[in-house]
């Protein structure tokens, strides 16, 4: 497999998830657009390009309309086109819909699903014009089944499996094909330091990783190859699915496979 010509974008790559695809992508010889609000993500294109390979750094909130589309014509006029597209960038605010305010909840219904809209909407004619292309949505087992005080993000990564579903269907003609991937708990670095945090990390981590039935945390790297996976030609007759990376945690009544 590899990506060589291929324009790849991989929104909030400067940390977690994206940046273990956007490293993956360079590794495979795509050119790759590090997109996020942080400007961490100049160090993942530093690092890509130590290797010999092409990146650039978008600063680029997806959250706002003018900017997606500014920073995806840019896009277009440095590197030639897109071919690829993951939308990974999210955030996170706790609460049921008593606690959590209305800002919070337009924030991160506007990162994470109206984000993903915005990058798709821009990004989508260059794809047509190369011929077809494929879109990755990192959504989240939380998408499917979920917590108490999680009321924002699970409806964003619910409608997130939702758009997936919807685009592929609309996209099939342009022979443009749109997956995503639900993640169980990952061990970003992000995660580390929370747990580093909390007032009993090694209980904490046990509990986290015992939600699984392979009783642990993924690795970012694991879902970025089956990111990797849904963008590339292997999974040609795959589109509008969404792949559990869950380490069999939705495999389970809700008892991490233990007997009730
Ligand atoms: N880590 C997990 O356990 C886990 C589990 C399930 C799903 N996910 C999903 O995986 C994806 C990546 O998660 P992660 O854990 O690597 O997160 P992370 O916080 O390490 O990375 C998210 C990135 O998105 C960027 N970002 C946030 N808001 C943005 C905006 N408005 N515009 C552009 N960039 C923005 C951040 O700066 C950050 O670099 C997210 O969609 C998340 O919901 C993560």
């Amino acid at each position: 497999m590899n990506f060589n010509g291929k324009v790849v974008v991989v929104t909030g790559a400067a940390s977690g998830i994206g940046r273990a695809a956007a490293l993956t992508f360079a590794d495979l010889g795509a050119d790759v657009v590090v997109l996020d609000v942080d400007a961490k993500g100049k160090e993942v294109v530093g690092d890509i390009q130590k290797k010999g390979g092409t990146a650039i750094f978008s600063r680029t909130d997806i959250s706002r309309n003018g900017a997606v589309r500014q920073a995806v014509d840019k896009i277009n006029q440095q590197l030639g086109g897109v071919d690829v597209l993951i939308n990974n960038a999210a955030t996170v605010r706790e609460g049921n819909v008593l606690d959590v305010t209305v800002d919070e909840w337009n924030q991160v219904l506007n990162i994470n699903l109206t984000g993903a809209y915005l990058c798709s909407k821009y990004c989508v004619p260059y794809m047509e014009s190369r011929g077809g292309g494929a879109i990755v949505n990192v959504a989240s087992v939380q998408g499917l089944a979920t917590e108490q005080d999680n009321a924002a993000y699970s409806a964003s990564k619910g409608g997130l499996i939702a758009l997936t579903k919807s685009m592929a269907l609309d996209l099939a003609p342009q022979n443009i094909k749109v997956n995503c991937v639900c993640p169980g708990a990952i061990e970003t670095e992000k995660v580390k330091q929370a747990l580093s945090e909390s007032s009993e990390p090694n209980i904490v981590r046990q509990e986290w990783s015992d939600l699984h039935a392979l009783r642990r945390m993924g690795t970012p790297q694991e879902v970025a190859n089956v990111i990797v996976f849904l963008a590339s030609g292997l999974s040609s007759f795959m589109t509008g699915t969404p792949v559990l990376v869950d380490g069999g945690m939705l495999a389970s009544f809700g008892t991490a496979g233990k007997p009730v």
